[in-house]
């Protein structure tokens, strides 16, 4: 079938960007339900022998201390809202010690962006951020291309999403990844720093976690189905009755949950490290997929909507969730989330 997509210009890249933040906050975006989170509780003990004070959910990872085992999952740059959302979500990861992961830096592949980031960095010089370009930039990219993307930004680590239900959904989509374990390969033995594969909110299978594990990523994030969909979110950015909304109607819940993506990674011997996103919605949310053994857990969508609203807001959410994970840890009997590890506190239901 011929491709009738859309050819990228600076306007469409733009007004694109504009309506993912639009549309991302619409309720009929997200797979609510469909996590897996709902089945899982958390197993309550009575008679905890710790004091809440004493409670710690720090994190050590690159060889560095985050205050929580949480980062701001990657959503938005280069766009004209991308520096406010940015430096307010990077200014309240640094104050409250979570990791950040930015939107796409496609952009900066055509441009020089040194300095929507050097104005985050005066602002917020130790937040821990992590870099994001999708994978059908990766694979038509050179090393130096994604290398400069690190220093420019000076990040922990480089994620790489992989979304192709998005981009086949998507009108002036990129639905080519031929080549792209291949690529990934090329780019972690280049890079000097970490790479993490992520997807957007569809899940990844056990297979292809098997696949990333054995070119030598550093962790994969599974990002499952039951959060922000990007199936839906391309959908309404047509009409009814056109190719793109009907066929989003069709995939509005396509994905493997996140707690399917991770139980099911954990279950292959793997060097690297498990992340989980996708419908955390809280911090009882995250404390379940630690206890599944997730080592890191992130949250978009929440942040974006809080982000938007002001500094206040945004640290009122990630102190909720702060508060809630410490609540989770104090009520199964745990003084830190290391112990999740070494015990198993979790039932379906
Ligand atoms: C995203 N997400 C995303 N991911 C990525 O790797 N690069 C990106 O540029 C973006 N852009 C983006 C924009 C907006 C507005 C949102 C809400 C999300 C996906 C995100 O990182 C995450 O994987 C999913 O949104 C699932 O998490 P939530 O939203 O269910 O918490």
């Amino acid at each position: 079938m011929p491709d009738t997509r859309l050819t990228e210009t600076a306007e469409l890249f733009e007004s694109r960007k504009q309506d993912h933040i639009r549309i991302a906050l619409d309720p009929r975006t997200q797979a609510q339900g469909l996590s897996g989170l709902d089945r899982v509780r958390l197993t309550h003990e009575a008679l905890p022998d710790t004091n809440f004070s004493e409670i710690s959910i720090s994190k050590n990872i690159f060889d560095l201390q985050l205050k929580a085992p949480l980062f701001i999952s990657s959503m938005t740059a280069g766009n004209e809202k991308a520096a406010l959302i940015n430096s307010r979500l990077a200014e309240a990861a640094e104050a409250r010690g979570w990791a950040m992961g930015v939107g796409s830096q496609r952009k900066e592949l055509s441009r020089d962006a040194s300095n929507e980031w050097k104005e985050i960095r005066k602002k917020s010089p130790k937040a821990v951020l992590l870099g994001n370009l999708g994978i059908a930039q990766v694979i038509s990219s050179t090393t130096d291309q994604v290398s400069k993307l690190v220093d420019n930004l000076e990040a922990t680590a480089l994620f790489i999403h992989l979304n192709s239900l998005q981009e086949v959904l998507q009108k002036e989509g990129t639905p080519n990844f031929k080549g792209g374990l291949q690529a990934i390969e090329k780019i972690v033995r280049a890079l000097k720093v970490p790479v993490i594969v992520k997807e957007v909110g569809c899940g990844i299978s056990k297979s292809t976690v098997e696949r990333l594990n054995d070119v030598g990523v550093f962790a994969v994030d599974v990002s499952g189905l039951g959060g922000t969909h990007w199936g839906r979110i391309e959908g309404l950015r047509s009409e009814p009755g056109d190719l793109y909304y009907e066929a989003s109607q069709t995939f509005k819940d396509w994905g493997l949950s996140t707690v399917e993506s991770l139980l099911l990674a954990k279950e292959s011997p793997l060097k690297c490290q498990i992340w989980a996103s996708g419908g955390v919605r809280s911090g009882l949310d995250a404390a379940k997929l630690l206890a599944l053994n997730a080592e890191m857990v992130g949250v978009a969508k929440p942040l974006l909507e809080a982000a938007l609203t002001g500094d206040k807001a945004l640290q009122a959410v990630m102190e909720k969730f702060e508060f809630e994970l410490r609540v989770s840890l104090f009520c199964t009997g745990l003084t830190n989330i290391e112990e999740f590890k070494q015990k198993r506190v979790w039932s379906w239901i």
